[in-house]
């Protein structure tokens, strides 16, 4: 079996943390007896800044041709705020319809849990957000603007369709956890549409009756992610809380530095990536830490099916962690990104 592989290696820190995942790919499928080949794709602040290109359309169709799309990091402070990030990263998750943004969150050693008498294993969570809408729609747009009377507008956009296809798939997905438990985020009280999530999620919860609900506003859900992380196991919520949940999230599995995403079409070709930024001040200097790439690694090959594969990657980062090999997962820490790369490849091999 050989699995192509789009690279999108982008900017900053991405091109550093890419390598070290494609190293850990590499020695992972040397053990299993797959091949992989991939292709390098420009897109980012060099390319634009050369081209004035951000994402060509061109480049749609070669991905639909393959079976994921691993990607580094978008974004540069000499460029527009937001517009490689709205037209590589979003403009990806979009046009393939990637409409899961799954972020599992979990602490692999109490030394790393940051919160006061909480241990690792009171933080295991999955998050599940809606990926293709929201209020990321980029429907809206701003009026008189720079006069007094300027007007600025974002909408929401909650289709029926969206919305419940993100909820089944989250129910399908706590289904195949131990706990079995969902609980929906929201912030129906205030932003009265969201009433649609409310409505579908009691529907299709009517479908899925080993799993247990929940319901907690997304206010609320962030003070409970501190005050009681084990109280969550597999959350769904849209796009726009799932993606600050998320940073609140990595902090607890231990930073940045290690919380890895997929953004998944069941039906077609996913994307998988670290859900830290470029971090420009690391940039090229070996500093930053590798593992969210490594991580989002392991669930690519999950999602392509080679699962004893991603269970080795795994199994790897969860050792080097727990044994203190890498004791600091900041990327203040002396411990290279090279250095991470190759001790994930000496723990895949022992
Ligand atoms: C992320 C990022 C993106 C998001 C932005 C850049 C569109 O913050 O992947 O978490 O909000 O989803
Ligand atoms: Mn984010």
């Amino acid at each position: 079996m050989t699995y192509k592989i789009a690279v999108v290696a982008g900017d900053g820190i991405g091109p550093e943390v890419i390598d070290e995942g494609l190293k850990v790919l590499h020695c992972v499928a040397e053990m299993q007896g797959f091949n992989f080949e991939t292709k390098d794709y420009p897109w980012g602040a060099e390319h634009y800044l050369k081209t004035g290109e951000t994402h060509p359309e061109s480049a749609y169709s070669e991905y639909r041709e393959m079976d994921a799309i691993l990607l580094g990091a978008i974004g540069d402070p000499r460029i527009e705020v937001g517009l490689l990030e709205r037209e590589i990263i979003a403009g990806i998750r979009f046009t393939l319809d990637l409409f899961v943004n799954l972020r599992p969150i979990k602490c692999l050693a109490d030394h790393i849990c940051p919160i006061k008498d909480k241990k690792a294993s009171d933080i295991d969570m999955i998050v599940v957000s809606e990926n293709t809408e929201g209020a990321y729609s980029q429907v809206g747009g701003i009026f008189k603007k720079n006069t007094q009377d300027e007007v600025a507008i974002a909408e929401m956009i909650y289709t029926r369709r969206g919305v419940e296809r993100v909820i089944r798939y989250a129910f399908e997905i706590a289904k195949d956890r131990p706990r079995k438990h969902l609980t929906l985020c929201d912030k129906a009280n205030a932003i009265r549409p969201q009433d649609l999530w409310t409505r579908v999620f009691a529907l299709v919860a009517k479908e899925y009756p080993q799993v247990t609900t929940d319901h907690a506003y997304i206010d609320a859900a962030c003070m409970w992610m501190i005050k009681n992380p084990e109280a969550f196991d597999t959350v769904v919520t849209t796009n726009l809380f799932g993606d600050i949940i998320t940073d609140l999230g990595s902090v607890l599995q231990g930073g940045m530095g290690v919380a890895a995403s997929g953004n998944i079409n069941p039906d077609g070709v996913s994307m998988f990536e670290p859900i830290h930024g470029s971090a420009p001040k690391y940039k090229g200097q070996n500093k930053a830490n590798p593992i969210a790439t490594i991580a989002a690694v392991s669930m690519l090959l999950r999602q392509v099916g080679e699962i004893e594969a991603s269970e080795k990657i795994d199994a790897a980062v969860e050792h080097l962690i727990v044994s203190k090999e890498i004791p600091d997962l900041s990327s203040r820490s002396g411990i290279k990104t090279t250095e991470i790369g190759d001790l994930v490849c000496k723990t895949l091999k022992n």
